[in-house]
């Protein structure tokens, strides 16, 4: 099945002309995306990747994998943002948020090096206290502060628990093909390298070596992934026309509704397995279009739990919001709810009912409600969970996402904004060459 977007719970916010009059619009957006004549065109990779990836560098991936299910007890992802948040988001989707917990044949997955927490660190150090670990270090540019204070500590285990040689057997890095620091490094310790292509950014890695290789450690079939991708990238690089393309669509609507002040969009769940995904994609749109003054705010819940939370702010508060939400069909599991004949909860009524009915209609109840209350839902319709829908869904995303940056007017391929933070951190650190920054940061602040 292909991901479907009911229009229900929108199309009372939008008129069918205004979807006519979006068209060439998208249409333009469309073809600077498919020609490559739109800003950051050096950052396409991702477009033809489902298709075009490298077999050789997919072959080494799955042995690699193969390789560290047989040795480690523990698998530590270390990488920030686009580094670690798709792997996450996969393993979160297709298996568990507590696959770690699950009884199996797979090593445990941990994600470090994606912040600044003393706590963090010394937990996952005392978790890979006598087991076996492998690390799978992922940084495209090889310098990012957080994964390379990572890197250091968890080489430093390796090397101290299993020697220089052992420690080799032990250490995977996903880095630049050529440039940066980390591929010479890795290339004099002889680590096994995989490649983050020149052409693919960050956050839209998930399909490269930077997803594929912890996705595979965790038992995730990734041909299913690439073929779930390759199928939407057919659909979607087929035509521009909005009933046709519902990544056109999608993008569309969500540049319609901020037209109308409609300035955060909210992508909602309702399951937990859909955190991490909610995370990814907040990533993708934040970085993507998130600049020059402009931008959609995304933000994310999980339903019904953020129903007795934020839900309170969705249903009354500031009139800027829209929600996209993600309806996932076929859970692949039935849970019936018990009978109680205490009915101390008065909840007989539904004893014998699927739960997943009862999520489904939570989540009818809650549109209506929202709709009520003056915001506009997008739903999109994936078939299940599996290996095949999230790949549809990456590249829905992605593909919506850089024709809604283009309608925005923005380049969707790179993230200026991030380097002020870092500039900032160097300097107030001490680091050399930022001696008149740090002095001048100093002053400000009154130190
Ligand atoms: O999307 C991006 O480009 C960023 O989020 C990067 O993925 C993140 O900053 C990590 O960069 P690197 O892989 O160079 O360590």
């Amino acid at each position: 099945m292909s991901i479907k977007i009911n229009e229900k719970f929108v199309s009372g916010f939008i008129g069918a002309d205004e979807l006519k009059n979006i068209q060439p619009a998208a249409d333009i957006a469309y073809d600077k995306l498919m020609s490559g004549s739109g800003a950051g065109n050096d950052f396409l990779g991702w477009r033809d990747l489902p298709e075009c990836y490298d077999k050789e560098e997919l072959v080494r991936i799955k042995a690699a994998a193969e390789r560290i299910k047989k040795n480690a007890d523990v698998l530590v992802v270390i990488g920030i943002g686009g580094s670690y948040l798709g792997a996450r988001a996969a393993i979160e989707f297709i298996k568990s948020p507590l696959y770690n917990n699950l009884k199996k044949d797979t090593p445990d997955v941990y994600f470090a090096g994606n912040n600044i927490s003393t706590t963090a660190l010394t937990e996952l150090l005392s978790i890979c206290e006598g087991r076996d670990v492998c690390i799978n270090v992922i940084s495209k540019s090889g310098t990012t502060t957080e994964p390379a204070i990572a890197f250091r500590v968890f080489k430093k285990l390796l090397t101290d628990k299993y020697g220089v040689e052992g420690a080799r057997e032990r250490i995977f890095v996903t880095t630049d093909k050529c440039r940066g620091t980390l591929k010479q490094f890795s290339d004099e310790a002889r680590y096994e390298t995989f490649v983050v292509p020149d052409d693919v950014g960050g956050r839209y890695s998930v399909l490269t070596a930077v997803g594929l290789l912890p996705i595979a450690c965790a038992g995730i079939d990734v041909d299913e992934m690439l073929r779930g991708a390759r199928d939407a990238r057919s659909e979607y690089t087929a035509s521009s026309a909005l009933e046709n393309n519902a990544a056109v669509k999608y993008a569309a609507l969500r540049n319609l509704l901020l037209g109308k002040g409609k300035s955060t969009e909210i992508l909602v769940g309702y399951d937990p397995y859909l955190l991490m995904l909610n995370e990814w994609w907040k990533q993708l749109y934040g970085e993507s279009e998130g600049k020059d003054n402009k931008g959609i705010f995304p933000a994310s819940v999980i339903f019904s739990t953020d129903l007795h939370s934020l839900g309170q702010y969705i249903q009354d508060g500031q009139r800027n919001l829209f929600e996209t939400v993600i309806d996932v069909k076929d859970q692949g599991a039935e849970f019936l709810i018990p009978h109680d004949p205490a009915n101390v909860d008065g909840l007989n009524f539904i004893s014998g009912k699927a739960l997943d009915s009862v999520n489904s209609t939570a989540m009818l109840a809650t549109l209506i409600a929202h709709n009520d209350g003056g915001v506009p839902n997008i739903v999109l319709e994936i078939a299940d969970k599996s290996a095949y829908s999230f790949g549809q869904l990456v590249y829905f995303f992605e593909f919506a996402c850089a024709i809604s940056g283009y309608i925005l007017g923005v380049n969707p391929f790179d993230q200026p904004g991030v380097e002020a933070y870092k500039k900032n951190m160097f300097a107030l650190l001490g680091k050399p060459g930022y001696e008149n920054m740090k002095a001048a940061l100093e002053e400000r602040i009154g130190k």
